[in-house]
């Protein structure tokens, strides 16, 4: 059931980031930047809001007065603030609830990956209470509106002595110490918001938290731009002698409050209850699927670090030397972060396979899937290639080559396969071109997986793709899950080009012998898939 609800939200993001892709490209697609968004409308909210509590008056009485002042008397400035304030904090909660169905979507919450997922949910939670303390603040007739509601909906729990929402029933009652109360949250909720979205990234390498700078003014533009044309306006000052009666709704920070009436206040609450436990067990509803964590390898590892600087997952520490080798320091990888991802066996200098001497052995490797295994299976599906042009696919198993048979050998991501082993396939003509295909290019599975394969081709990230390595025979090719016929197309041109080119040099063709023996140690059902 989840999953079938999670590849229909994957095909309608699919048909939305391509035309995304195509416009704007993947490095601006919005879609891919939904976090970056979200901090970047936090700081709109944040630096506007400090601007308008210069003009504010926190007091109950001149608040709303104060408020007026800002949006007419100062509306070139005061007033402009205050719609960036509103409208971005509208625009955080639309990426918050699209960052959260594509992460879903996408698959990034199960299993070790839960963290970011569970931190998520105390963010839905202070960013509405952000909002909703904002708009009491107004002192307008929403404010009375939203006053009433959250009391009534606060006296539901049994939290206070005294039902709150007493306090406005009538200005005889009525106390300006929930006033000043709401005042101090709208400050601290936010503050705490911010630490607690630094918190959400902790376990994220290089996390994009600021988007790209044609992107960001590209918003702020709009942003200003839909200020001035519908700035944001009160509604008529608080009358605590009169139910507020036809009042304009933020549906984006308010929609369960026209529910409360509808529903009751139970069910609101009991709704929260549930998504919100919902949001909290998903990363361990099964199936759960886990490979067993990278390993490290002392006896190969020098501590040069790599792995640490290419894991996405920050799964991977570099600790002072305990074994006497005359390094500094060895990596060590943290069993509780690790995804098995691979990419660090694709990043050490110990993992190729060019080795002459003894078993294929890394500094790092992934113990289900050693690189031992992925050279054998190369070497056995690529004695299964024809001619004319025979070529060989590494293919993630969450991209467009997943669901390719022939020719092609999958990894958890394509950053897992070292560039020297794209080197060996060439060198020992074990194929006469490699094709590397992985997710689309604005939603890698891993993250960085992509994008660390395109440097170390283009030499700007070690271990580099060396010089030697005919590029017109290597080719990449992103596409998401849902385009594995596009992949297809994209491989079969490739293939088509591989074939016109004039015969690659040997250099050191596999002794015969030793294709052989690999062919017969890989059993033919197993070739080109992986554990
Ligand atoms: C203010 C709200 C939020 C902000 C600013 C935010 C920001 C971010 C950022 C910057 C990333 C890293 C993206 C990358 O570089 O790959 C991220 C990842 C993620 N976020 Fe959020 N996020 C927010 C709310 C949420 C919520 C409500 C959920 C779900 C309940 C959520 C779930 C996730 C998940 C699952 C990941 C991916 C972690 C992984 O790849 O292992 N986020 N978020
Ligand atoms: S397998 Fe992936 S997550 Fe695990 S340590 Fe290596 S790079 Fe990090
Ligand atoms: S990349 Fe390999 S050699 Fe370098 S620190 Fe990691 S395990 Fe050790």
């Amino acid at each position: 059931m989840i999953g079938a609800v999670r590849s229909v939200l994957r095909r309608g993001f699919e048909l939305i980031e391509r035309p995304f892709d195509a416009l704007f490209g993947p490095a601006l697609n919005p879609v891919a930047q939904l976090g970056a968004l979200g901090f970047f409308f936090y700081w709109i909210v944040a630096v506007s809001g400090v601007y308008l509590f210069a003009f504010f008056d926190t007091g109950i009485e001149r608040a709303y007065e104060s408020v007026q002042y800002i949006t007419y008397a100062q509306w070139y400035h005061a007033g402009v603030m205050r719609s960036l304030h509103r409208y971005a904090s509208d625009l955080m909660v639309v990426m918050v609830v699209v960052h959260l169905l594509r992460e879903f979507a996408n698959d990034h919450y199960r299993g070790v990956r839960w963290y970011s997922w569970l931190v998520g949910l105390p963010i839905i939670w202070l960013l509405y209470t952000s909002g909703i303390t904002g708009y009491w603040l107004v002192w307008d007739r929403l404010a009375q509106y939203v006053a009433i509601v959250t009391s009534e909906l606060l006296d539901y729990l049994p939290i206070f002595g005294e039902p709150i929402a007493r306090n406005f029933i009538s200005t005889g009652t009525l106390t300006s110490r929930f006033f000043t109360l709401m005042v101090f949250m709208h400050v601290a909720v936010p503050l705490f918001l911010l630490f607690i979205m630094w918190v959400h990234i902790l376990r994220i390498s290089r996390p994009r938290v600021n988007p790209p700078r044609l992107l960001a003014a590209t918003s702020l533009v709009a942003l200003i731009g839909v200020s001035l044309w519908k700035p944001a306006l009160s509604q008529g000052h608080v009358d605590l002698a009169k139910v507020p009666g036809e009042i304009g709704l933020d549906w984006f920070f308010l929609p369960l409050y026209p529910l409360s009436d509808v529903w009751g206040r139970g069910e609101v609450w009991a709704f929260l209850a549930a998504f919100s436990l919902m949001i909290a067990l998903m990363p361990w509803l099964p199936p759960l699927r886990r490979m067993q964590p990278a390993a490290v390898d002392l006896d190969h590892c020098n501590g040069c670090a790599r792995c640490a600087e290419d894991c996405p997952y920050e799964a991977i520490r570099m600790l002072p030397r305990t074994d006497g080798m005359p390094f500094p320091t060895q990596a060590e990888v943290s069993a509780g972060l690790c995804v098995s991802c691979g990419i660090c066996v694709g990043a050490c200098p110990s993992s190729t396979p060019f080795r002459r001497t003894g078993d294929l052995k890394t500094g790092i490797d992934l113990p289900d899937y050693p690189l031992k295994v992925l050279t054998e299976r190369t070497v056995a599906c690529a004695a299964t290639l024809k001619a004319p042009a025979r070529i060989l696919v590494f293919a993630c198993e969450h991209g467009g080559g997943a669901g390719r048979v022939d020719g092609t050998v999958r990894l958890p991501c394509v950053a897992m396969a070292p560039p020297s082993l794209i080197d060996f396939v060439l060198s020992r003509n074990l194929a006469d071109g490699v094709v590397v295909a992985g997710c689309a290019e604005s939603a890698c599975f891993h993250r960085l997986g992509i994008a660390w394969t395109e440097q170390r081709f283009a030499a700007a990230r070690d271990p580099y793709l060396r010089a030697r390595v005919p590029r017109e025979r290597v080719a990449t090719v992103w596409t998401s899950a849902l385009g594995a016929r596009k992949a297809e197309a994209m491989i079969a041109a490739f293939a088509d080009k591989v074939a016109k080119l004039p015969p690659a040099k040997l250099r050191s063709p596999l002794p015969p012998t030793a294709r052989a023996a690999t062919r017969a140690s890989v059993p033919a059902a197993e070739i080109g898939d992986r554990p």
